[in-house]
């Protein structure tokens, strides 16, 4: 896909309100000309987080993200730079413009788009067809007999295609499709003999598949009866469609997982659809499926929490534990609510004893369990305790586990559950499973994260901190230093995107260079903290030349013998230098 100009990129930041963007994940307070608030991105319990509505970026001076509004679209969104360049486009009016595009890519994007619009049509057809068509009473009477209203099924799309063997592939035709277009589609499959195509979808009830910003993606399509087989008929996997990376009804569930602050993960088309009729609005289905890591990223770009609501059996056990790791590593908090074996949310909130499901259900989900936790009964469930071996194993399997959980809260708990239950003593259960060192609670996470940076980097950080705040000072400054002034990597390439970039250092920086997007953010959210003024920019870069000539007398030391004189009494120098400035 071709990319936007910058400049209209700039012009989505230029309208996008960063308050009012931020403020849907985490409640914004005016303090100057800041806002503040607990950082969206970690846990936390004193506000760390930081934004500048005049610059639009933010920072949390907590754990280090930070960006611009795009970039925050992107992360809690979970969309691609171009998509969320579009979403922003779209909430704040703005037109887009490309640049020239590559032929074949801009071809590309208008075949794709294509079909589409195709999937739209005919997720339309169909559910004409299922409302309207006096062959499909079987379809609605068996809908209804499962308990599903109307109006849920209407907000679905829900629908069903005929019988016949050509209907959808006439009709795309008549559209304007071609046959290899309604091929490409999923639409249609090609004979046996090779003679022509027929409707892949027929006699079924079908879902339309969406993405999370609600484009078609594909249909599952469900038989009518018991003894059609196969249950279910999908779209092709293929660009437009991938049940790994799909999760069934997250356009629909987005707003309420925001608000609910958690999302519901159940197995199917109907449990979704069940749920919701049922006000359970933040659920999701994984597609009977084991949950995939790219079902937990979508996810975690929603919700803090999800509650699986699966039959642990079928969904697996290992999947589970693979998509805690995934999960682990965005924040994601993953919990189990016990559900029977063979009991669906879907006959629970939407069969003949509806009430009673309805209250089965929603304890499940309240009681719900963390799925370490889970899993770890479940461990000791089938270990044998009463052999040291038994005990060792069950260790074996828990310890590396637990360790991968840091020192969280349910780590805590299962370190103490496992003493409990194996009988054994607190230091080996921590031996085993990693413990690190609990950081003190008078530590702020703003020094805690600080703590990490050397002071020789915290200096570097400074000094350029004080060149975005004095421009004119500045530039005269970012050439002096140059790049062996620095320790960190990252501030000497930070130094070269300042020399060019020192009005607006935010702005176009590459988004391919991760470090250097949230070192700039940092500097320039830092900026107005730094002492303004020469004397103290004098006297940063002395001490950066001091770390510079330390350098260099390490360096000699390492190679062997004493580091030369001339070393010796620049170091002497500088230091005289920096007493007398008053460092
Ligand atoms: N599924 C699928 N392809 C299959 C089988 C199952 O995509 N061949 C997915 C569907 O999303 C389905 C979910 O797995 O909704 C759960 O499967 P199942 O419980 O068998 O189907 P339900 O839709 O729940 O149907 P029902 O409860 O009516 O039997
Ligand atoms: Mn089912």
């Amino acid at each position: 896909m071709s990319r936007f100009t910058g400049e209209s990129v700039e012009r989505v930041k230029e309208a996008a309100d960063v308050v009012e963007v931020l403020s849907a994940y985490t409640e914004l307070r005016r303090t100057g000309t800041r806002f503040t608030a607990l950082c969206p991105f970690h846990d936390e319990r004193s506000p760390s987080f930081s934004v500048d509505p005049q610059a639009k970026l933010y920072h949390c001076f907590g754990c280090g993200v930070g960006g611009d509004v795009i970039k925050f679209v992107e992360e809690k969104e979970g969309l691609s730079f171009p998509d969320a360049v579009e979403a922003l486009a779209e909430r704040y009016g703005v037109e887009l413009d490309r640049e020239q595009e590559d032929p074949r890519a801009e071809e590309q994007r208008r075949k794709r788009g294509r079909l589409v619009e195709l999937l739209e049509r005919t997720a339309a057809f169909y559910t004409h067809f299922l409302w309207d068509a006096p062959q499909a009473r079987k379809a609605r009477d068996y809908l209804a007999s499962r308990g599903l209203g109307e109006e849920a099924l209407g907000e679905f799309g829900v629908g069903c295609a005929p019988g016949t063997w050509d209907t959808v592939l006439v009709r795309g035709q008549q559209a304007g499709y071609s046959v290899a277009e309604i091929e490409a589609a999923g639409l249609v499959l090609k004979s046996q003999k090779g003679r022509g195509h027929y409707d892949r979808f027929r006699s079924r009830i079908v879902f339309p598949i969406r993405d999370a910003r609600g484009r078609m993606q594909g249909f599952g399509a469900r038989a009518l009866t018991a003894d059609q087989k196969p249950k279910y008929v999908n779209s092709p996997e293929g660009e437009l469609y991938s049940k790994r990376r799909t999760l069934y009804g997250i356009e629909r569930a987005r707003p309420a997982i925001a608000k609910a602050e958690r999302a519901v993960v159940v197995e199917g088309y109907t449990d979704v659809i069940a749920c919701h009729q049922a006000g359970i609005t933040e659920s999701v289905a994984i597609m009977g499926t084991a949950i995939t890591p790219e079902q937990v990223r979508l996810l975690a770009a929603y919700a803090e929490q999800a509650v699986l609501a699966l039959d642990a059996d079928r969904a697996g056990r290992e999947a589970m534990l693979r998509a805690q790791v995934v999960a682990q590593g965005k924040r994601l908090r993953l919990r189990v609510a016990r559900m029977s074996p063979g009991e669906d949310p879907a006959d629970l909130l939407a069969g003949p004893a509806e009430l009673a499901g309805r209250e089965k259900f929603t304890k499940a989900l309240e009681g719900s369990e963390d799925l370490m936790m889970f899993h770890a009964r479940s461990v000791l469930e089938d270990g044998d305790l009463a052999t040291p071996d038994g005990r060792d194993q069950v260790l074996a399997e828990l310890g590396p586990i637990i360790k991968s959980m840091g020192d969280s809260v349910e780590a805590t708990e299962l370190r103490r559950m496992l003493v409990d239950r194996l009988d054994t003593s607190p230091q080996i259960i921590a031996r085993r499973t990693g413990v690190a060192p609990a950081s003190s609670d008078d530590v702020s996470q703003d020094e805690e994260r600080r703590m990490l940076y050397s002071q020789r980097e915290r200096r570097e950080q400074a000094l350029l901190a004080m060149c975005v705040r004095s421009p004119a000072d500045g530039r005269d400054f970012l050439e002096r230093l140059r790049p062996e002034h620095f320790s960190a990597p990252v501030a000497a390439r930070a130094r070269g995107w300042l020399i060019d970039h020192l009005e607006e250092p935010t702005q176009g920086l590459p988004r391919e260079d991760e470090e250097l997007v949230s070192y700039i953010t940092e500097i320039t959210m830092r900026a107005e903290r730094e002492p303004a003024g020469r004397e103290a920019m004098e006297l940063s870069l002395l001490e950066l030349d001091l770390g510079q000539v330390d350098d260099e007398i390490a360096s000699a030391e390492t190679d062997g013998g004493d580091p030369p004189v001339e070393l010796q009494k620049r170091r002497a120098e500088l230091t005289e230098r920096i007493a007398r400035a008053g460092g």
